[in-house]
């Protein structure tokens, strides 16, 4: 049993303060009847909702799109650093959320965060090869070169080789890429341009999939994603 008013923001209807507000001026109607007790007792299996006369669809895991901000590490728990869970909002909080892969503490952009383990699984296995794509600011120029060791696949030092990877210059800056890779190595992305002799000063994940940032979420934001987002997401490839 949940209360009502978490439940139909767990499931996108809108903020705590929204739905509460649906709630008491009798949009919400539970098995029938109009309910305008937000704490009313509800169970997800059984109770048919209504939300202004459309019946609602429960569904029992969420999907959330952040765009990290730099500073907070994609974790659940931490002793030293805030963790993305930390800095979910409010009405989104709820028991068994993880991040679904990792940024590093200093990249920004794209995380998909849920309580679906089947899912997370589905997107980071490698063997799905599902593409992430990545603007990168360097300390140098991109030459032809250095798109053609990340076509033919980087090699790191200790003889790991990556899978071949897109790089992109961006029109109006040679300093910028855009990087494609489908793999998830540590550190990945800035691993491959050290190996070229070039620095990654900025890191953004914009892409996973056919899924790309949403650019009007602010930084440090967060979206729940539709059926079809997370469609896109295991579209994979992105060309
Ligand atoms: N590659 C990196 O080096 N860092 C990230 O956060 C993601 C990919």
């Amino acid at each position: 049993m949940e209360r009502l008013d978490k439940v139909l923001v767990s499931q996108g209807i809108g903020s705590r303060k929204e739905v509460q507000k649906l709630i008491k001026s009798g949009e919400v109607r539970v098995n029938g009847e109009v309910c305008k007790k937000i704490d009313y007792k509800t169970d997800v299996n059984s109770d048919s909702l209504t939300v202004k006369g459309q019946a609602l669809n429960y569904q029992k895991y969420v999907y959330i799109m952040m765009n990290k901000p730099a500073g907070v590490v994609s974790a659940t728990e931490d002793n030293l650093d805030k963790t993305v869970i930390d800095i979910l909002p409010a009405e989104m909080k709820r028991k068994g959320l993880f991040p679904a892969g990792r940024l590093d503490k200093d990249t920004e952009g794209l995380l998909i965060i849920t309580d679906d383990g089947e899912f997370a699984h589905q997107i980071l296995s490698p063997r799905k090869h599902i593409e992430k794509r990545y603007l990168a600011r360097l300390d140098g120029k991109i030459t032809p070169d250095t798109i053609k060791k990340f076509e033919e696949g980087i090699i790191f030092a200790d003889g790991t080789k990556c899978q071949p990877a897109g790089l992109e210059i961006s029109e109006d800056d040679e300093k910028t890429g855009i990087v494609t890779i489908c793999e998830g190595k540590f550190h990945q992305v800035k691993k491959m341009f050290a190996v070229c002799g070039l620095k990654v000063e900025y890191l953004k994940r914009i892409a996973m999939g056919g899924l790309e940032l949403d650019v009007k979420l602010p930084i440090g934001s967060c979206k729940l994603l539709t059926n079809l987002d997370k469609s896109l997401i295991l579209v994979g490839k992105l060309h």
